[in-house]
């Protein structure tokens, strides 16, 4: 393989992982705009760089014309959870699309790895189409909780600075730690229902008043000033003093206001 070919080589992967993104965002936007709470809470992703790809290649004495086949996770996605019972569901998101297949998974969730890392990993094929036509991509895919994202970053980066020496009292720390971030998603696990309770409402009422402000934007254009400016004192009361029932009438009642101008437009 001839080095200066790899950039090339390369950016499929960054188009799989930008894609990726985007898809995995435009999951979290449909849950969101039906005020339904999502499973993803956030998604993030990287193309491997050449000198790490060429590291793992010698640490794990790879021949360098496979490394495309050998090395799983030259594009990498990670996605991040608020609870453990929402990585599951996300599992079964994308097992269950068209666009990617599963190769293989690893649940070091069940399976906790001896550092005490814990995550979802899953290796699926992505095909992307370039100018040279239709090329297959591995992805890894790596779900995890806010907890455990926390618990392997701050682990990641003193791996990195120790090297292969961490010191005895870090690692026995570090594990403590982990088994703290269990107990946390396990503790949250079980306020999961009143947070989603929460957090759903919250987006109700965020889509109600979206409804509402856009009704009056258009109002403004064809109503009586007045009048507009009598709807818009009357949102900003309930907005400030009402509850969710009066935000919604008030919503449907607007609704009608605009129907009405709707049909005198229209004569
Ligand atoms: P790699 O050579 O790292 O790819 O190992 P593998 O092929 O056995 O895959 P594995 O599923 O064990 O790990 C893949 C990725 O998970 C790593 O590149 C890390 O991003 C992450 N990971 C695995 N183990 C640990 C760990 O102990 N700590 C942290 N912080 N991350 C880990
Ligand atoms: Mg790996």
């Amino acid at each position: 393989m001839e080095i200066q070919l790899w950039r090339e080589i390369l950016d499929p992967y960054a188009l799989a992982v930008d894609e990726l993104i985007i898809k995995f965002n435009y999951i979290i936007n449909e849950y969101r705009h039906v005020g339904a709470y999502s499973p993803i809470e956030q998604v993030t992703g990287r193309v491997k760089t050449i000198s790490s790809i060429l590291e793992k290649a010698l640490k794990k004495n790879i021949d360098l014309n496979k490394f495309e086949e050998k090395i799983e996770d030259i594009a990498g996605i990670r996605i991040i959870c608020q609870f453990v019972e929402d990585i599951y569901k996300v599992v079964d998101i994308i097992k269950n699309r068209s666009d990617m297949r599963v190769k293989s998974e690893k649940d070091y969730i069940e399976n906790a790895k001896k550092s005490g890392y814990r995550s979802y990993h899953m290796i699926v094929y992505y095909d992307v189409e370039t100018l040279k036509g239709k090329k297959q991509i591995q992805v890894e895919i790596q779900i995890r909780t806010l907890a455990m994202n926390f618990w392997a970053t701050i682990e990641h980066s003193l791996q990195y600075k120790y090297k292969q020496n961490m010191p005895e009292h870090i690692r026995e720390r570090l594990s403590s730690a982990a088994e703290a971030v269990i107990v946390l998603d396990r503790e949250m696990s079980v306020v999961r229902d009143e947070i989603m309770d929460a957090q759903n409402s919250f987006t109700i009422k965020a889509n109600v008043v979206a409804d509402i402000l856009t009704n009056i934007q258009n109002l403004y254009k064809v109503a009586n000033k007045q009048e507009v400016i009598r709807i818009q004192d009357d949102f900003l009361n309930i907005y400030q003093n009402g509850d969710q029932d009066q935000l919604e009438s008030f919503s449907k009642n607007l609704d009608k206001v605009a129907q009405r101008y709707r049909a005198q437009s229209l004569h």
